[in-house]
């Protein structure tokens, strides 16, 4: 069977979820619905990008998105390789513009990117002459995690539209956050962020959310419970007493859970801090969805780089 979905974005490049149309955040969720059914074959491969290459550069630590857009690549037949930071000649010196004008000198399609500084996909955006994605940049966005969202809600529940998500955490250090944010509301869901003040921007005004600072309220009736890791490489200060007291007052444990909808699901980004966030029992629950995400994060990657770099009226699946 030959699927013919339009082989293109509106945009050269994925750098956020802000600055992403409805229509084409669409378009990368119905193309990873092909890609899905692909990812559960006995032969997980297609011949769609042969000839395509995709260069991972990692300039933080990854388990998930970098090890999810390696093998969205192989299982697309693009040569794909990866480029971390610890080892290479950064270390030397080298700086982020030079390495990534090294790299495009052996001609890649597209460039993954993941940077500790916000903006750093925007900056090489204008810079090179291949496609961008923005794996992850600072505390600003993390595009290809909200899709991936996305797609486990409208997989879980049908839709998205209409859904009340409740976002729990350290929103203020978040990308998944600010990603979700954007991408789910222009999808049609009510976003709520819960947290404590010290943990959430200082004006929020211009977000399409509703704030909470007890998590108890956020979560009566929600569809969707989307727990943030506390990002304890990022926190500096006294912004919380301790671990143990964050857990008492904001942690997603049963008895928190109960406040939600009776079928909400539970998501969380990864890499989990069980016992602080996210109670260890409720993350490995029947109402869990957090390995559906992991899976349909290279479902929805594949879709992004069919998207991205396909020539002209190839097809997703032939
Ligand atoms: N969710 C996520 O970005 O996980 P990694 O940091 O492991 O890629």
């Amino acid at each position: 069977m030959t699927e013919s979905l339009a082989s293109r974005l509106s945009q050269r490049h994925l750098l956020g979820t802000e600055t992403l149309s409805a229509a084409d955040a669409l378009r990368i969720l119905d193309t990873a619905e092909v890609f899905f059914d692909v990812s559960r074959r006995p032969v997980r491969k297609v011949p769609t990008l042969r000839g395509k290459t995709i260069v991972n550069v990692f300039f933080e630590a990854s388990t998930r998105t970098r090890t999810s857009f390696e093998i969205a690549g192989k299982r697309l037949s693009a040569d794909v390789v990866n480029f971390t930071s610890s080892g290479s000649s950064v270390s030397k010196g080298e700086t982020l513009l030079d390495t990534v004008h090294n790299l495009e000198a052996m001609r890649p399609d597209v460039l993954v990117v993941r940077h500790s500084a916000s903006g750093a996909p925007h900056y090489l955006s204008s810079r090179v002459r291949c496609g961008i994605v923005n794996a992850g940049d600072g505390t600003h966005e993390h595009p290809t995690q909200a899709l991936l969202d996305a797609f486990t809600i409208r997989r879980a529940k049908g839709r998205i539209e209409g859904l009340t998500v409740t976002i729990c955490g350290d929103v203020t250090h978040s990308r998944v956050a600010r990603s979700n944010a954007w991408l789910l509301t222009a999808l049609g869901a009510r976003v709520r962020f819960a947290g404590p003040r010290t943990l959430m921007p200082s004006d929020t005004s211009s977000w399409p959310v509703e704030v909470f600072d007890r998590v108890e309220p956020a979560l009566e009736g929600a569809d969707v419970v989307m727990v943030l890791r506390i990002q304890r490489e990022r926190l500096s200060g006294a912004l919380l007493p301790s671990f143990r007291e964050y857990s008492r007052t904001f942690g997603i444990n049963e008895r928190r859970l109960g406040l939600a909808a009776k079928d909400a699901i539970v998501m969380h980004p990864g890499p989990i801090n069980r016992g602080v966030e996210l109670d260890g029992a409720v993350a490995d629950g029947p109402r869990s969805a957090v390995l559906d995400q992991v899976e349909a994060g290279v479902a929805v990657r594949m879709a992004v780089l069919y998207l991205l770099c396909a020539e002209p009226g190839q097809a997703a699946v032939s």
